[in-house]
């Protein structure tokens, strides 16, 4: 791809630093930046109250950023309305909601269904539900090839008594591998269970499509666009009336002091003043994302991916986390008796950013490797260069540890 010119982090970073920690967080172009200070210098001014121009103004461009995502996550026949779309500060955010709003009235006959390579963002929320409700927490394990093991999935689905939540990521931050969503979706339908799906890594890199789930939850930092800004795609009818899990202005329709009622969908998820600067952010980034073509991005880390797993396992003392699968995004690796953070230090003072440690995954790499890891992670300005770079530092730190 050829989008590096797009971003001024790259052409003008004095230090030439390779970027490899876009799983944490993505850079951002240059039109991202440009939307986002638009608003700041031309119509800084809060939205759904005023009706001043620049109120006016900002409100305008805040919604019309819901049918821009709605666009982006459907495909086929199925059109995303705007009332399924709420902004939130990110998948952490949108995923808390849907444990304290969806499933409010939840006890121990309904069961959450997570996976074992599951961020902190899609396990403790329901770890909180289980133990402030009693809902069954159930970990479905995944197979020898990092997929999601659908037999086990399918067992948890016909124990359940009552109703039943499968949460699970599309694309984990732990392992790389792309899980067969479409399929997770279709088998927990046949069991009647809702499907969220944590699209944090997924939605930057592919073409969703929320037919076959019922809540997806992503972030605006991982997808070229500005941090504290996310999206819950709510499907029409889930949370009309759930306890809102936020409560405050904006969201309600009328108050006095006996009692409130509440804002109809999306805005009575919608507490108080939003990140007005960073959802109309968004919205650009998800333009510049659809201008590259998605399917190209796909396409492009999927090359990097393999180019750097190739790479990264001819290097001595290193080790992949699932070398057999294909990789998209990410690539997570050890290395023989040394610290993750230690060789992380080394390509650091090389110029070559990774992240190390547990990643938010720990369950996982606990359970799996028993130790912290090093991960290298990609986005679309991502080049071969910038691997070539992180083999040679990564040979160079290994002769010194
Ligand atoms: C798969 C996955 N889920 C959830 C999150 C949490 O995202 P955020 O911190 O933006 O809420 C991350 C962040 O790394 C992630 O990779």
């Amino acid at each position: 791809m050829n989008c590096r010119s797009d971003f001024a982090i790259l052409t003008d970073s004095p230090d030439g630093t390779a970027y490899l920690d876009s799983a944490a967080t993505s850079l951002t172009p240059d039109c991202v930046l440009e939307k986002v200070n638009r608003y700041y210098r031309y119509y800084n001014a809060n939205i759904h109250r005023g009706i001043h121009n620049w109120a006016e103004k900002a409100t305008v461009e805040y919604e019309a950023v819901r049918p821009i995502v709605g666009d982006f996550i459907q495909m086929g026949t199925t059109t995303v309305k705007d009332c399924e779309i709420v902004f939130s500060s990110g998948t952490t955010h949108s995923i808390n909601l849907v444990a304290n709003s969806f499933c409010a009235d939840w006890d121990s006959d309904d069961q959450v269904i997570i996976s074992e390579a599951e961020h902190h963002a899609n396990i403790v929320p329901w770890q909180q539900l289980r133990d402030r409700s009693g809902v069954k927490l159930q970990v479905v394990f995944l197979d020898e090839k990092g997929q999601i093991d659908l037999g086990h999935l399918e067992d948890l689905l016909k124990r359940g008594t009552r109703r039943s939540l499968v949460a699970t990521s599309i694309l984990p931050n732990a392992t790389g591998i792309l899980q067969d969503w479409q399929q997770i979706g279709q088998l927990s339908k046949m069991y009647d269970a809702t499907v969220l799906f944590d699209g944090a890594q997924s939605v930057p890199r592919i073409q969703t499509d929320v037919s076959v789930c019922d809540f997806l939850v992503f972030s605006g930092h991982k997808i070229y666009g500005p941090t504290g800004v996310g999206v819950l795609y709510a499907r029409q009818g889930l949370l009309d009336d759930a306890p809102p899990y936020m409560s405050g202005g904006d969201m309600i329709k009328t108050v006095n002091f006996a009692e409130t009622t509440f804002n109809i969908m999306p805005w009575r998820y919608e507490a108080g003043t939003q990140n007005i600067a960073g959802v109309i952010g968004l919205g650009r980034a998800i333009q510049w994302v659809q201008e590259q073509g998605i399917d190209n991005i796909t396409a492009h880390e999927a090359m990097i991916s393999d180019y750097a797993q190739e790479a990264l396992k001819s290097v001595d003392r290193v080790s992949v986390f699932f070398p057999d699968s294909s990789k998209l995004g990410l690539i997570v690796f050890a290395v023989d008796n040394a610290q993750s953070s230690d060789v992380a230090t080394l390509l650091n003072a090389q110029q070559v950013a990774v992240r190390s440690g547990y990643l938010c995954a720990e369950p996982i790499l606990r359970n799996r490797l028993g130790r912290g890891v090093i991960r290298a992670s990609f986005g679309c300005y991502t080049t071969t260069e910038e691997i070539d770079r992180l083999i040679t530092a990564l040979q160079k730190s290994l002769q010194t540890l």
